[in-house]
């Protein structure tokens, strides 16, 4: 029994000792083969420069949205319950910090009717760490903290010739899905 495994380790090392040589000895075709497929770093990305070089990896002249709020039409959501995209300038707004957040000045519940705005849904008043029904998950009129940095999840938009085509279609469950969304309702689907 020893002996049958003392040899067959000394079959396993002597393979795998095999293995490391042949590795080692790269036939000189074979590096001339990889030299041919060999992709340069200009062809690597989308922008077709060394990728190494970041110069001009920033967007500049991005025409972003200039409607004023109010003034701006808004944006059929990407699929069920996506954030909406932001359709108005945001000039001055970003970035949000601790002290200066514009969005929630238009966009609170309690202003949101008369400055025209979308009010900010329930789902942000709501603390999704806690379990359902438990005490302090249901944050009043109080925002949750992770939802005060608004875009973080809500962009401004441009419109630009993709460089790739995004083909997905999104498959609403019922028409008002693409201006509105109902997640504090829809959450627990299919959750029992
Ligand atoms: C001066 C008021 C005002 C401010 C400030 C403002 N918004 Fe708006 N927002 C609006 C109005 C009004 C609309 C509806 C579209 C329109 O009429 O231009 C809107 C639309 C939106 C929408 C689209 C909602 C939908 O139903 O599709 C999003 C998202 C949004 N705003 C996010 C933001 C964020 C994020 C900020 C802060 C960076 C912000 N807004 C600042 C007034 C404002
Ligand atoms: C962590 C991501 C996240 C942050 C941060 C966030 N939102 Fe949203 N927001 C969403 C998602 C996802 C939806 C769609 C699902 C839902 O209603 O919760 C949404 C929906 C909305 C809607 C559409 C409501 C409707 O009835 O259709 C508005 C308006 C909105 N958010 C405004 C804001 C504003 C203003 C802030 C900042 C104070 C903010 N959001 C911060 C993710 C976010």
């Amino acid at each position: 029994m020893i002996m049958k495994k003392i040899t067959l380790s000394l079959a396993l090392c002597g393979f795998l000792f095999v293995g490391c040589t042949n590795e080692a000895t790269v036939s000189k075709d074979s590096v001339t083969e990889q030299k041919a497929n060999f992709v340069a770093a200009e062809e690597i990305g989308l922008r077709k420069q060394s990728v190494k070089d970041e110069k001009i990896v920033e967007t500049k002249g991005v025409p972003y949205s200039v409607d004023a709020p109010g003034t701006s039409k808004k944006i059929e959501r990407s699929f069920d319950n996506a954030p909406p995209m932001i359709p108005h300038d945001t000039e001055g707004m970003l970035p949000i910090t601790k002290d200066s957040n514009q969005c929630t000045g238009c966009h609170m519940p309690v202003v949101a009717k008369d400055m025209g705005a979308t009010p900010i849904p329930k789902s942000h008043f709501t603390n999704l760490r806690k379990e359902m029904g438990e005490k302090g998950r249901d944050l009043g009129e109080e925002l949750y903290q992770g939802r005060f940095n608004c875009s973080q999840c809500h962009a401004p938009q441009a419109k630009l010739d993709p460089l790739v085509k995004n083909n997905f279609k999104p498959d609403f469950k019922n028409p008002n899905a693409k201006f509105q969304s109902n997640l504090i309702d829809s959450i627990n689907e299919g959750v029992k």
